[in-house]
């Protein structure tokens, strides 16, 4: 009885919690409560709340994205660290084959070099200024680093930062390839800057990045891959105009968890950077399958745990994490009863 009173109050609450704050509608709540909780329990009878991984279907997560690699054996996984900012996590995921990981931040940087000696750190962003491009460079006496670029003075700083510490540096244009945050134009604007990039000292051409993250929670698989060719052939059309100036670009990367399979299946990409599919959370789970049926090829591993601090009347009960515990850019979070 208890089950289904506590049940509902939590659901209609939700409903109108997230009506009324944020004026859309997200569609129906996935609604899969297991066990019901009592007031001021929760499933591992700890404190509250706290942030908790599974780690069996983390590691299931992990083997199954090495098992789907199987099928380009040319292309690269580089896992995004965004996603978990773990050392641990890297590690296990580079000894089940990933060839490093990649960075958005100088800062998650340094947390795998300094604190985890991985070997391989792509930042797949742009590190701006001399104070932070000292830092970049720093990394690089220690590990192999390369690093996304889109401007001229970036390129020089690079260069002559890293040709005073006598480090090497790998740099990465970005192409802009829909996304509309960092990048170059696609095309013929590559040119010039990789043979900037040639002409300097301390560092090396590599590649172009082509990422378009709008594209990974696209609802539908036919639009996904639509779309994912259409990056593509942004990236081909630039990779054809570096060609045509008799500059190799051996190294085209991209990708998340919402586009990998096709980036990977085109042929072109020579890496992929998924992320979040370690821990597939809520919003990716309601990305559709080629069969236009919720995609199931990874499984949630991290939870909030939190205890219902107040049941109140008929009308609503409280948790004790608030609106700070959880991001809210793809919505409320998902409500999964577990009982101790
Ligand atoms: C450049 C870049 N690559 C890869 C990813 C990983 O994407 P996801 O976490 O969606 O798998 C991101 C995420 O935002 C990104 O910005």
């Amino acid at each position: 009885m208890f089950k289904y009173h506590c049940r509902n109050f939590v659901k209609i609450s939700m409903n109108k919690w997230y009506k009324q704050i944020f004026q859309m509608d997200f569609g129906p709540i996935e609604w899969r409560p297991k066990f019901a909780t009592k007031q001021g329990e929760n499933a591992l009878c700890a404190p509250t709340p706290f942030l908790a991984i599974k780690e069996e279907e983390m590691m299931k997560n992990m083997n199954k994205m090495m098992e789907l690699m199987k099928q380009w054996p040319n292309v690269d996984l580089r896992p995004h660290f965004k996603a978990h900012k773990s050392v641990d996590i890297a590690k296990q995921q580079i000894k089940l084959g990933a060839v490093g990981i990649c960075c958005q931040t100088l800062t998650e940087a340094e947390s795998a070099v300094y604190g985890g000696s991985i070997e391989d750190v792509f930042i797949s962003n742009e590190v701006i200024g001399v104070g932070k491009v000292k830092r970049v460079v720093q990394l690089a006496l220690k590990s192999k680093i390369s690093i996304c670029v889109d401007n001229e003075e970036n390129i020089k700083d690079l260069s002559q930062l890293a040709k005073e510490s006598n480090a090497n540096l790998d740099l990465v244009i970005e192409v802009n390839v829909g996304q509309d945050r960092c990048g170059i134009k696609p095309g013929a604007d590559v040119v010039p800057l990789a043979k900037l990039v040639e002409s300097l000292p301390n560092v090396h051409f590599k590649g172009i990045q082509a990422y378009h993250g709008w594209n990974q929670h696209v609802r539908s698989a036919a639009e996904r891959k639509e779309r994912t060719n259409t990056v593509a052939g942004l990236a081909q059309k630039t990779v054809e105009c570096l060609q045509s100036a008799n500059i190799k670009c051996p190294y085209i990367t991209g990708g998340g968890t919402g586009t990998f399979p096709y980036e990977a299946g085109t042929g072109l990409f020579t890496e992929i950077q998924p992320g979040s599919y370690v821990f597939m959370d809520a919003d990716y789970n309601r990305n559709l399958n080629e069969k236009e049926t919720f995609y199931s090829g990874f499984v949630q591993s991290l939870f909030i745990y939190t205890t219902v601090q107040s049941i109140t009347g008929d009308e609503r009960a409280v948790v004790d994490s608030g609106m700070k515990a959880a991001s809210l850019d793809s919505g409320p979070p998902l409500v999964n009863f577990e009982s101790c």
